[in-house]
């Protein structure tokens, strides 16, 4: 298992305080508690109408995924899902910070951590990122993502899905 510790940013920041280590580790599966608790009444899942079936599919369908997850004192604060074997590449279908720790590179953290796991194998990732949902579009624009697609209504009528591609190097 790869497993790589550091620090949320701001906790960097407090030197006051023993600074909580980051672990960021692969993981056979998402149990229900904690898509409930990362997802539940969080965007975008709120506003796509996620609710308990959904929750209990993502976590079930967990173990025909790669799964990583960073930690802090054994509590999950991010997770993320993907697949290989999709168009030439990987599809990540989840990746979720915990509210109260975003903003403070642990979503990079992670997100560099699956990159690098994803293009030791493979050329492509692949995500898709809601319509209204600016902000995750800012996050993997500045990461290297292009849009490169556009599914109508996907989950719900009123938004898009954004197809979203990044291309390693040396492929
Ligand atoms: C999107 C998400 C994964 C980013 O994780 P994070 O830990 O907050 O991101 P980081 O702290 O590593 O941010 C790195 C940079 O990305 C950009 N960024 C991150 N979130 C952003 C937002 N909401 N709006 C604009 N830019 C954002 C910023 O440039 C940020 O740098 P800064 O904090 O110095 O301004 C996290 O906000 C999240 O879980 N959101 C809800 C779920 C979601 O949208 N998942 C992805 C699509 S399904």
């Amino acid at each position: 298992m790869m497993q790589r510790k550091g620090h949320p940013k701001s906790e960097l920041g407090n030197k006051a305080h023993t600074p909580a280590p980051m672990t960021i580790s692969t993981a056979r599966t998402l149990s229900l508690a904690e898509c409930t608790r990362m997802l539940q009444g969080s965007d975008p899942w709120a506003t796509l109408g996620y609710g308990e079936s959904h929750f209990r599919a993502i976590a079930k369908n967990s173990c025909h995924s790669t799964n990583a997850k960073v930690t802090i004192r054994r509590k999950v604060i991010a997770f993320t899902s993907f697949k290989f074997g999709f168009m030439r590449g990987a599809y990540m279908s989840l990746l979720a910070v915990d509210p109260d720790y975003r903003h403070t590179g642990v979503g990079s953290a992670l997100m560099d951590y699956a990159e690098k796991l994803i293009f030791l194998r493979t050329k492509n990732v692949f995500l898709c990122v809601a319509s209204f949902n600016e902000g995750a579009q800012e996050f993997f624009k500045r990461r290297g993502y292009r849009p490169v697609g556009v599914l109508h209504r996907l989950i719900v009528d009123e938004y898009d899905e954004i197809l979203f591609r990044k291309c390693g190097e040396d492929h």
